[in-house]
């Protein structure tokens, strides 16, 4: 099975890579890596020339405009690259027959719910900032698409695509025809000196240079998500054959942004002083949501997610070695 990667270099991307090379399905070669000039999103023509020269039988779509605050200060290059460039790759692979899986986001939804409940696949969305509207918008381009190539994989289908369906109520197997798979994840960690752990980590240095207490966000709650563990995830569903339908990929264990940074802190032995403030307490061009907490959706193998403490666990050497390698700040 040929399988492509969009944004092959991002953060996303190269964890994806990684485990696509240990697929037995993706082949000797592992997966085709689309990035940039090859595969440009700002290039209206540029999904259907990688679709048409590589033939892939899925796309992984990881390409995304992913800076939240640059998309406010620029909303319509936002909704250019996160969902006019969607719409082109979803009708580039409906038409030639590959399967999409596009990567999608928490912020589609306002966040407005209790932590403790979450958003479902099905709940109705509503972004608060260009970003999170422009990802929506790449969900209803693919959707869009695929309805109106859907002829074609209507025919060859022998089971039911429901892109908004709960993926696991889908026939165990294989479907014949191509699918549409939307993978809304959140707060990714795992690329030491690119993530929310190493900014804090930062920061906590900062902090202990002038003195101050390091001020951590307590009242907006998520789902930290191992880039590894979705990768795994995203590789699983790819593999179990039937997957169209809207899956939430997240490590299980929601917590405030707070929390969160207190165990980073924690894991990588770093003591520093600390307070709790309110989310509006730093001032940014976009507005994220207070909880768009996903509620994760099973895996093929019917398990969920596991906790993101336990993620974290796996994670800590790598961000002690990023701070020993003095990229990161001193203990
Ligand atoms: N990070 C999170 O916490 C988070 C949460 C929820 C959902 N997501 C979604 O997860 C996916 C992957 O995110 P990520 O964290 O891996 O982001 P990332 O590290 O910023 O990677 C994004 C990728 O998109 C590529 N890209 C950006 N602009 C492009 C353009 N104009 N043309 C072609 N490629 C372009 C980047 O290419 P270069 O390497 O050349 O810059 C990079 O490879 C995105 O769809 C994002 O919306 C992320």
């Amino acid at each position: 099975m040929r399988v492509a990667v969009s944004g092959a270099g991002g953060r996303l991307g190269r964890a994806l890579v990684e485990a696509l090379e240990d697929a037995p399905f993706a082949g000797p070669f592992g997966p085709i890596r689309w990035r940039r000039p090859d595969y440009d999103l700002d290039d209206p023509g540029a999904a259907g020339r990688v679709v048409a020269r590589d033939r892939p039988d899925v796309v992984v779509h990881a390409a995304a405009w992913s800076d939240v605050d640059a998309c406010a200060l620029d909303p319509d290059r936002a909704m250019r690259r996160n969902a006019a460039a969607v719409g082109e790759m979803a009708a580039a692979c409906a038409g030639a027959g590959a399967d999409l899986v596009l990567v999608s986001t928490n912020e589609v939804f306002d966040g407005e719910r209790d932590a403790a409940v979450g958003y479902g696949p099905g709940d109705a969305t509503g972004p608060l900032n260009p970003y999170a509207t422009s990802k929506l918008a790449g969900e209803e381009a693919a959707r869009a698409a695929w309805a109106a190539a859907g002829g074609l994989g209507a025919e060859a289908r022998d089971g039911p695509l429901a892109p908004d369906g709960d993926p696991a109520s889908l026939p165990a197997g294989r479907v014949t025809g191509p699918q549409l798979a939307i993978a809304r994840t959140a707060w990714l960690f795992g690329a030491p000196g690119a993530d929310f752990p190493s900014r804090i980590l930062a920061a906590a240095g900062r902090a202990r240079a002038e003195g101050t207490a390091l001020s951590l966000v307590a009242d907006e709650y998520g789902t930290p998500t191992y880039l590894a563990d979705l990768a795994d995830a995203i590789v699983e569903i790819i593999g179990a054959g039937a997957f169209a339908g809207t899956h939430h990929l997240v490590n299980a264990g929601p917590v405030s942004r707070a929390a969160w940074a207190r165990e980073a802190l924690a894991l990588a032995g770093v003591r520093v002083e600390t307070r709790d403030i309110p989310q509006g307490s730093f001032a940014r061009p976009s507005r994220p949501p207070r909880a768009a907490v996903l509620r994760t959706t099973p895996l093929p193998s019917g398990e969920p997610m596991r906790d993101h403490a336990l993620a974290m666990a796996d994670y800590a050497p790598r961000l002690r070695r990023w701070l020993a390698s003095g990229a990161g700040p001193s203990r």
